[in-house]
């Protein structure tokens, strides 16, 4: 076990998030286009080059691995991965093995996730509306997504359902869901749509400030601050009504990267230290450049040096550039 890796602001970095491809089954209007492409295979790294780069972080002492995509679980033979990862759970170097999916190969696969020592997993459920669902992600169907959650929860899965809040899309839903969500034991956390990729206007009408909608959460729920924390950048209260956690996910109104832990990889090796800024290093050559870890080694240390104080997120209907021109797609949040 080597130094820990600690970033110029104190900050240290025990949180990565891994997106093991840009390709997904769904194209959900704030995260993709309608018509994208999608990088060619053989830019990807490996199944091993991942495992590779995963190990050495956990070597530094990175103690959660969260595995994003685009959807995590169309990448081929995946659960590989998820199988060689879980030997740094087995040795107590790695505390949590997670993913966030779209839940369409959830029914699949969650049997063998929860084999692999994944305790958690976080599903994105922007709203219970079949039609709607259809209309938020052009291609998914909800009724298989729901099955996959209960396959989740059948395999002995904690389950975090993820929405994103978008006005006048699911505003009218939010307490059902929330209902829903804490019915079936799981969490229900609501995210501040952020500005990455192309911004059609529609996006700027669509935020919704997660300040309003917990004051309308407060006109149904007695809400109570709780220190629950799972290393992620959610903040929960508790419903007195349910006795089930709802999360916020605030970078517009309540911006938490003072206490950021995270830096994210995407599939061809690129490390960004911040969601929120174009700066990024590339681990793919030096990865590439020798069997030995050191070069690796060297450009993670030099990347965590360089990370940013935040973001540069804002909302602005006059700001025709977003601060980030990637998609979510490609580092997966
Ligand atoms: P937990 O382990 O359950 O706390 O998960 P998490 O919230 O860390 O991960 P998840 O994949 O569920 O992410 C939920 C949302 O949080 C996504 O929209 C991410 O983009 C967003 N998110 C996660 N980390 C960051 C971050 O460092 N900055 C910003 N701005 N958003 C983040
Ligand atoms: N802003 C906020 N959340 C987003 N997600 C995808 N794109 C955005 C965006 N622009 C969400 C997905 C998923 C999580 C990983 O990120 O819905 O729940
Ligand atoms: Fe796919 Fe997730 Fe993006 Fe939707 S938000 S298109 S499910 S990667």
């Amino acid at each position: 076990q080597s130094r820990p890796l600690v970033d110029p602001f104190g900050r240290s970095i025990t949180y990565l998030r891994v997106s093991v491809t840009d390709r997904c089954d769904f194209r959900c209007v704030y995260c993709m286009a309608e018509d994208m492409t999608f990088l060619p295979r053989k830019d990807l790294l490996t199944l091993e080059e991942l495992d590779r780069l995963c190990s050495a972080f956990v070597r530094r002492g990175v103690r959660k691995l969260r595995i994003t995509g685009g959807e995590p679980l169309v990448r081929r033979d995946i659960m590989t991965l998820f199988r060689n990862l879980s030997r740094h759970l087995a040795s107590g170097a790695l505390e949590e093995l997670t993913l966030t999916t779209n839940g369409s190969q959830l029914a699949k696969y969650a049997a063998e996730l929860a084999d692999c020592g994944v305790r958690r997993v976080n599903v994105s459920i922007d709203t219970l509306d079949a039609d709607k669902f259809k209309a938020i992600t052009r291609r998914g169907d909800l009724a298989t997504v729901l099955k996959g959650v209960d396959a989740a929860r059948a395999a002995g899965m904690q389950v975090k359902i993820n929405a994103v809040a978008l006005k006048g899309v699911n505003e009218d839903e939010v307490e059902r869901m929330v209902d829903w969500a804490h019915a079936g034991g799981m969490d229900m956390t609501f995210i501040e749509v952020m500005p990455l990729g192309d911004i059609e206007p529609a996006r700027f009408d669509q935020y919704w400030p997660l300040r309003d909608l917990k004051a309308r959460l407060a006109q149904t729920y007695a809400l109570e601050d709780i220190p629950y924390r799972t290393g992620g950048p959610a903040r929960y209260v508790r419903a007195k009504e349910t006795g089930g956690r709802i999360g916020f996910i605030t970078p517009l109104t309540h911006n938490f990267c003072e206490s950021c832990n995270r830096v994210r990889v995407t599939c061809t090796g690129t490390l960004y230290m911040c969601l929120g800024q174009e700066d990024a290093a590339d681990l793919r050559a030096p990865l590439r450049a020798s069997e030995s870890d050191e070069p690796l080694d060297a450009a993670i240390a030099a990347a965590i040096a360089r990370k940013p104080k935040g973001h540069d997120f804002i909302i602005d209907r006059d700001t025709s550039r977003p601060a980030v021109g990637r998609h979510m797609s490609v580092t997966g949040g």
